[in-house]
C-alpha cells in the first residue's frame, strides 16, 4: 500500500509563527502516522501554476531554524482567490476547476490549509468543489477567526505593539508630548486594546467602539492639568472611523481596499483640540515580522499536531481551535459565517475602563 500524502499551504497575509505550524504538520505526519508531506509554494497560487509549485517537505527541512523565524518559508500571498482571480489583462476569472486539477496532480489524500478568515472561506469553498478532505489552521495578527481564542501570529504583532509605546514613552516624556500609535487589526480591535492595556495608554480606540473626539480631548486634559503629566499615549486601531464617519483606506496595486492612515487624522484632531505638541506613529507591517513570540510557536505547534491527528481520524472539514488551554476543533461552516470582534461587555474593556483608559466613548 502506498504512503499517505498530504499537502500544506499557507494562505493570505504571512505573520510570525507560521514556519513553527508547518515544522509540527512535517514532524507529526511523518513520525506519528509514516506519512508524506507536500508542501505547497505560495498558497492557493502554487496549486493554479503550470507546473504546480510544490516539494516533499521532511524533518531535515526545518534544521533548527526555522521554528524560531517569522514569515513563511512556502511564500503566500493575499492575491490568490481562485474563484475570482484577476489575470494580467485585467479580467476576473473563475480558476477553481485549476486548483482542484493541481491538488490532484499531485496525488494528495488531503490538505492542510493556515489562513485566516478569508482564507478559511476560499479554502472551505475550494475544497467542498473538489471533495478534498481538509482541516483548517487559524492564523492573523488581527485575532479576528471565529471559534478560537487565539490564532498564530496574534501574540507577536502585539509583543511588538507594546515594544513600540515601550520606546515612544520616553521621548514623549522628555518633549512633553502626545503620541499617537496606530495599530493593523484590520475590523477588530484586538491588537490596539491588547497593546494599550499593557503598555499604558492613556486612550485607545477601536472600531468596536464610536468615539467622540472632545472625549478624547478631555481625557488627554485631564492627564496634563489633573495629573501634571505632559505626555500622553494613545492607541488607535486602523480601521476607527474619522470625526466624518469616514474609514481611512487606500487600493493595493490589485485595486482591494486596505486600511492605514487614520492615526494622523486623530492626530491632527487631538492637536487642535487641545494644543498639544503630538505625534504619529504608524507601525504597519512591523506587526507581522520578528521572531514569533513563546505563545504562537506554541499554539503552532499544538494546532500542527492536532490537525494532522484529526487528518488520521477521518474528520475533515474542521478547523483546529485554541478555547479553555486545548486545541478543539470546530466546524468550518460555523467559523467561516462569524466573525470575532471584541467582546464590549467582556473582560479586556473592562480592563481598560477599569485603569481609567478612555475609549472615546
Ligand atoms: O489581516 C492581516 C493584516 O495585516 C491586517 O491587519 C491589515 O489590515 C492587512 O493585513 C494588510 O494587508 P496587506 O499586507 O495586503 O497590506
Amino acid at each position: 500500500m502506498s504512503k499517505k500524502r498530504i499537502g500544506i499551504l499557507t494562505s493570505g497575509g504571512d505573520c510570525a509563527g507560521l514556519n513553527a505550524a508547518i515544522r509540527a504538520v512535517t514532524r507529526r505526519a511523518i513520525d506519528g502516522y509514516d506519512w508524506e508531506v507536500v508542501g505547497i509554494r505560495n498558497g492557493t497560487l502554487g496549486l493554479i501554476s503550470e507546473p504546480v509549485e510544490a516539494e516533499i517537505l521532511d524533518k531535515q527541512t526545518f534544521g533548527g531554524i526555522l521554528l524560531r523565524q517569522g514569515g513563511t518559508f512556502l511564500g503566500a500571498s493575499t492575491k490568490g482567490n481562485p474563484f475570482a482571480f484577476k489575470m494580467p489583462d485585467g479580467q476576473v476569472k473563475d480558476r477553481s476547476a485549476e486548483f482542484v486539477a493541481g491538488f490532484k496532480s499531485l496525488n494528495l489524500d488531503g490538505l492542510i490549509g493556515i489562513g485566516g478568515d478569508g482564507s478559511m472561506k476560499i479554502l472551505n469553498r475550494l475544497c467542498e468543489l473538489g471533495d478534498i478532505p481538509f482541516i483548517g489552521i487559524p492564523k492573523t495578527i488581527d485575532n479576528d477567526v471565529a471559534c478560537t481564542e487565539f490564532t498564530i501570529g496574534f501574540t507577536t504583532a502585539v509583543n511588538v505593539a507594546v515594544d513600540a509605546l515601550d520606546r515612544l514613552l520616553p521621548t514623549a516624556a522628555s518633549h512633553h508630548r502626545v503620541m499617537v500609535l496606530e495599530v493593523m487589526g484590520r475590523d477588530a480591535g484586538h491588537i490596539a486594546l491588547h497593546a494599550g492595556i499593557a503598555g499604558g495608554a492613556d486612550v485607545i480606540l477601536v472600531p468596536e467602539i464610536p468615539h467622540d473626539m472632545e472625549m478624547v480631548a478631555e481625557k488627554i486634559r485631564q492627564v496634563y492639568e489633573g495629573e501634571q503629566r505632559t505626555h500622553a499615549l494613545v492607541v488607535v486601531s486602523e480601521a476607527i472611523k474619522t470625526p466624518e464617519g469616514k474609514k481611512v483606506m487606500h487600493a493595493n496595486e490589485e485595486g482591494k481596499m486596505n486600511y492605514g492612515g487614520v492615526g494622523h487624522v486623530i492626530g491632527d484632531q487631538i492637536a487642535q483640540l487641545t494644543g498639544a505638541d503630538t505625534r504619529v506613529t504608524v507601525l504597519g507591517h512591523l506587526q507581522r515580522g520578528g521572531t514569533p513570540a513563546m505563545r504562537d510557536r506554541v499554539i503552532a505547534s499544538a494546532f500542527g499536531v492536532s490537525a494532522v491527528d484529526l487528518m488520521a481520524q477521518g474528520k475533515t472539514n474542521r478547523m483546529v481551535a485554541w478555547q479553555h488551554r486545548e486545541v478543539v476543533d470546530v466546524a468550518l461552516d460555523d467559523v467561516v459565517t462569524r466573525y470575532n470582534n471584541i467582546d464590549v461587555a467582556g473582560t479586556m474593556v473592562h480592563t481598560a475602563r477599569g485603569l481609567g483608559i478612555c475609549l472615546g466613548d
